[in-house]
């Protein structure tokens, strides 16, 4: 593949760029009353603001003209056609066909149409959840169920999380459904924390891994597993477990029964598989029909995503936003910042999807890409991260673009709590985009009374250069709905800026080699103190792994 960087669009751009640097975005809505109007989206209901980024309509539009030299629409008709695009593992990327309407016409992953499957999945869905959250599910004492753990990692545990926590209701009990605890780690005081308050004769287990094999995941089945077992004997398993995998063998060896166990087929990846029976705490928590509100606004944002124009569709436009950002005006990190504390799990979960999608060096046929890819994703909810990290967005020596998201209503009612955090989101992103000249921040200080040589000491600590680019991206309300619509939004942006960089988004080889290793170093530290260690390391290593066979050999 041609390097980027030699291709007419993208040498296009850079003259843009180098020509457009001094400009201010202040200058730009000074100029010009529309730009709100020209640079925002809407799509049933959640709006995208691009205004506050530094563009004009000429860079749109030479944005628009390297995302048709990259052929994002070849690529994007590939993708929904179930083509193998994931060509380092041979495999489809459909995750769309989960979030399909039932009576949607055949879809196909590898030319296979996977509609019946994705029907009987969301049937045998809404009965085990309907038969749970009634009562009529009961453990092997006769018990109704009224706790379910949730263990699974990575895209088999954020997603998941991150949902129930956005559309819980304000007082739990209104949701109807059983508590929920997510196990995600295999530090064991995480799940010991969460066996501790829980009894076994009600207690659920939902095993999520796409391999069945991811050791963590794999390591806490097996502890919830021996604690019910020596609670209420080994034939408890089959009432008190669930498994949503891919790995129909390894599940049945686990002990999980075939009835009790959900596939997830290899076209659904990991950090795309909210959709799939991974998401089945959130119907058990809220109700399928929660959950399929939520698929029905990822759905609408995949028509959108298919059919709108280049230069108003709202993934398209996010993705090339987020390029100009990256590549042009060199901001590396992007700050995902909800104004809800429904979506504080939001920046973690776009963290996975977007740098375990992107995070890659190597365009799909193994070369290197000559720019650099998905930035490093970080964030907080308004107005926590503002007590935070806020001071590095302003006035830190690195440009850090941000996407501010914020629901215009909020889903309770105290006090003026909302408009205040209404007025903090629409206060940042002003102040990132207009900053605060010397004479402003000078008048500002004589406005307060502060004494003239004290001003001369502070004065340059208050300009602001701004100039900073954010989009804001609105909705109502975050209900089901428009949440599904926002992650398909982010997961559609993902797949524009793999197709411009060049990468393959659904692979993770990265992540593989961290884990062989760790399997052979845990064989190393597991025996007994003093044994020779197998494995050839560096002197660090080593040095580590002798401290802690002495720690041991020390200890009880
Ligand atoms: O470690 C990376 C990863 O493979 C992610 O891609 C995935 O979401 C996570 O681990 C969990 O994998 P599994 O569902 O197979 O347990």
């Amino acid at each position: 593949m041609a390097s980027l960087q030699s291709t007419p669009a993208w040498k296009a751009l850079k003259a843009h760029h180098e020509k457009s640097a001094g400009q201010h975005m202040r200058d730009l809505f000074a100029a010009d009353e529309t730009r709100f109007k020209t640079f925002s989206l809407n799509r049933g209901g959640l709006f995208l603001d691009y205004s506050k980024n530094r563009v004009t309509t000429q860079t749109m539009s030479l944005l628009i003209d390297l995302a048709k030299a990259r052929d994002v629409e070849g690529w994007r008709r590939c993708m929904l056609a179930g083509e193998p695009i994931n060509t380092t593992e041979d495999r489809a990327a459909l995750h769309v066909a989960l979030r399909n309407p039932l009576d949607h016409a055949p879809m196909k992953a590898m030319g296979k149409d996977v509609m019946p499957e994705v029907r009987a999945l969301r049937k045998k869905m809404r009965d085990v959840a309907e038969v749970i959250r009634s009562g009529a599910w009961t453990g092997a004492t006769g018990k109704a169920i009224d706790a379910v753990v949730h263990i699974g990692t990575g895209g088999s545990h954020l997603g998941p999380e991150m949902v129930t926590q956005a559309l819980a209701p304000i007082r739990p009990s209104e949701a109807g459904g059983p508590a929920l605890h997510f196990i995600s780690n295999v530090d064991g005081v995480q799940i010991a924390t969460a066996l501790d308050g829980l009894s076994p004769d009600t207690t659920l287990f939902i095993v999520a891994s796409k391999t069945f094999t991811t050791e963590e995941t794999i390591t806490n089945a097996r502890t919830a597993k021996a604690w019910l077992v020596d609670a209420l004997g080994a034939d408890a398993v089959a009432k008190h477990f669930i498994a949503v995998s891919g790995n129909a063998e390894a599940v049945s060896e686990f002990g999980i029964m075939p009835d009790n166990t959900f596939d997830l087929w290899d076209w659904v990846g990991g950090r795309y598989s909210v959709w799939s029976a991974i998401g089945l705490p959130i119907a058990l928590a809220l109700g399928m029909d929660v959950f399929e509100e939520f698929l029905a606004g990822g759905h609408d944002m995949d028509r959108h995503f298919q059919d709108a124009p280049l230069d108003a569709n709202m993934p398209v436009i996010l993705g090339l936003i987020g390029v100009w950002s990256i590549n042009f005006l060199g901001s590396r990190s992007l700050a995902i910042l909800p104004y809800d504390e429904g979506l504080r799990g939001l920046p973690n979960y776009l963290r996975q999807l977007e740098m375990e999608s992107n995070g890659k060096a190597l365009d799909s046929k193994g070369h290197p890409v000559d720019v650099d890819t998905a930035p490093v994703i970080f964030g907080d909810p308004g107005t926590r991260g503002q007590h935070s990290f806020f001071q590095a967005l302003h006035q830190g020596g690195q440009l850090i673009a941000c996407d501010f998201i914020a629901p215009l209503e909020s889903r309770h009612t105290t006090g003026t709590h909302h408009d205040r955090l209404l007025a903090s989101f629409l206060a940042q992103t002003e102040a990132l985009m207009e900053g605060r000249t010397e004479l402003e921040a000078f008048a500002a200080m004589a406005d307060q009374g502060i004494p003239s040589e004290e001003m001369k000491g502070q004065l340059p600590h208050r300009i602001f250069e701004g100039n900073r680019p954010t989009n804001s991206i609105v909705a109502d309300r975050f209900d089901a709905f428009t949440l599904g619509q926002l992650i398909a939004l982010y997961e559609h942006k993902v797949f524009v800026q793999a197709v411009i960089w060049g990468v393959n988004p659904f692979d993770q080889w990265g992540v593989e080699w961290g884990k062989e290793l760790a399997a052979q170093i845990f064989t190393e530290i597991s025996d007994a103190p003093g044994d020779i260690v197998a494995q050839e390391h560096c002197s660090s290593t080593l040095g580590l792994i002798a401290r802690l066979k002495a720690h041991k050999a020390k200890t009880p």
